[in-house]
């Protein structure tokens, strides 16, 4: 007898669905496309030399442990290297405090695991980043929704939204996946404060601060709880639990990343990911390290920088040479995106498949919104793609957006094309 395996799905399976972005991705592979779909780090300038040093140093010195099973905490020198740099930030943390996850997808996952109850809700972003969605909903999380503007979540929002008793919030500090905007030190403050006042835990979610093309750095949500907690000087137990990751500074393929948090919650977070891959890869954690140190990621984070802000000019130029009338976009000031608000009447999937047949793509924005009803909107990457391409894509971008808005009010579509 064959199995129905839909009726032997757990319950659970009920609240993932195939991510849109994946399933428009595929559109998205031909060499032809102009994809400012993906959220990829230029693979150009991988560290490609480094790691083949790295792999060889560990291979010749440390063979047997790389290819041994490990603590599922992670390998010690990597969680001391990222227990130090967090310290220089302003927070009092020791390797004890950081778990090795397989990407922080995998962290997003556990936290899902650790934190949520079927209906509990999760105050987010709107946009927030898609990935974090869909690990959550897996544990059938419901959401809170507080808009952002262009600098971050809107914190005076929050007191009405606290109200419907959120069990952590989940926030992008830094450059935010999808909108590429960074919350405002001030709103930093207000939002720690908010937090602790109502006992709500946050999750800062931080892969792109190192990517800062201009400006000051800004405490992470982390060191401004710090200060309120008394967790400079002494071991931070404050309400912030810090996602990062090596897959944008480094390479995103080798899967290594960390969760800095108090200790219990480290302790219970440990025993969530003995289930689920009894620890992160050994041989990786050692390359990444062996990569890593020395001062070489902040060398290679510099070359990053530099080569990112060019793209981003790239795009920032054309669009302001192309965009029609009533299209705005946000002005990132570092990582790997931007957000387009498209203009009224234009439908945002309608304008991927044309874009698509013009073989320019990008993420329709309603992926990132917990609820039906986004404006329309867009993602654009612009980090992996040359100034050349960005350029022209965005003309043809542009050009598709223009004729949609000249159909709307019944013009000659534009000819520029
Ligand atoms: C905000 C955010 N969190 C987490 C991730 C996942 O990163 P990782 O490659 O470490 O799994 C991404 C990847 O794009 C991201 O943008």
């Amino acid at each position: 007898m064959s199995i129905l395996w839909e009726s032997r799905f757990a319950l659970r399976t009920q609240w993932v669905t195939s991510s849109l972005i994946r399933e428009l991705l595929k559109l998205t592979q031909k060499p032809e496309v102009i994809s400012f779909a993906g959220g990829l780090p230029a693979a150009e300038y991988f560290p490609v030399e480094r790691f083949q040093d790295a792999c060889q140093r560990v291979l010749a010195n440390q063979a047997h442990q790389a290819l041994q099973y490990s603590t599922t905490e992670g390998y010690p020198p990597l969680r001391e290297f990222i227990a130090e740099r967090l310290c220089t930030q302003g927070v009092c943390v020791g390797p004890e405090n950081v778990l090795i996850t397989s990407g922080s997808q995998q962290a997003l996952s556990m936290l899902g695991a650790l934190l949520i109850n079927p209906g509990d809700r999760v105050l987010v972003e709107e946009p927030t980043y898609l990935g974090a969605l869909q690990a959550f909903s897996l544990y059938q999380a419901s959401y809170v929704g507080v808009p952002t503007d262009s600098d971050g979540i809107c914190t005076e929002m929050l007191p009405e939204a606290l109200r419907h008793g959120p069990k952590f919030m989940y926030i992008l500090p830094n450059f935010q996946n999808p909108a590429g905007v960074t919350l405002s030190a001030e709103r930093r403050i207000e939002l720690t404060r908010l937090a602790h006042e109502h006992g709500i835990p946050i999750v800062e979610d931080d892969p792109y601060g190192a990517l800062r093309f201009e400006g000051e750095d800004m405490r992470p949500l982390v060191a401004v709880d710090a200060e309120l907690t008394g967790g400079v000087h002494e071991a931070y137990t404050g309400n912030v639990i810090v996602l990062g990751t090596f897959s944008k500074t480094l390479a995103p393929g080798l899967r290594i990343a960390w969760i800095v948090a108090p200790r219990q919650v480290i302790a219970k977070l440990t025993q969530i990911k003995q289930g689920l891959d009894l620890h992160t890869s050994t041989f990786n954690q050692m390359v990444i390290y062996e990569a890593a140190k020395d001062g070489f990621i902040d060398e290679h984070v510099d070359r990053l920088r530099h080569v990112y802000r060019r793209r981003r000019d790239a795009m920032l130029a054309a669009l302001d040479r192309y965009a029609p009338p009533e299209m705005t976009w946000t002005q990132p000031q570092g990582g790997l995106f931007l957000w387009l608000q498209l203009p009224a009447g234009v439908a945002e999937r309608a304008a991927f498949d044309l874009a698509i047949e013009k073989n320019v793509a990008f993420v329709p924005g309603s992926a990132f919104f917990a609820r039906p009803d986004s404006p329309p909107t867009a993602r654009l990457n612009f980090s992996c793609m040359d100034e050349e391409r960005i350029v022209e894509g965005i003309r043809r971008l542009c050009g598709v957006i223009q004729d949609m808005q000249a159909k709307r009010n019944g013009d000659a579509p534009n000819r520029a094309e």
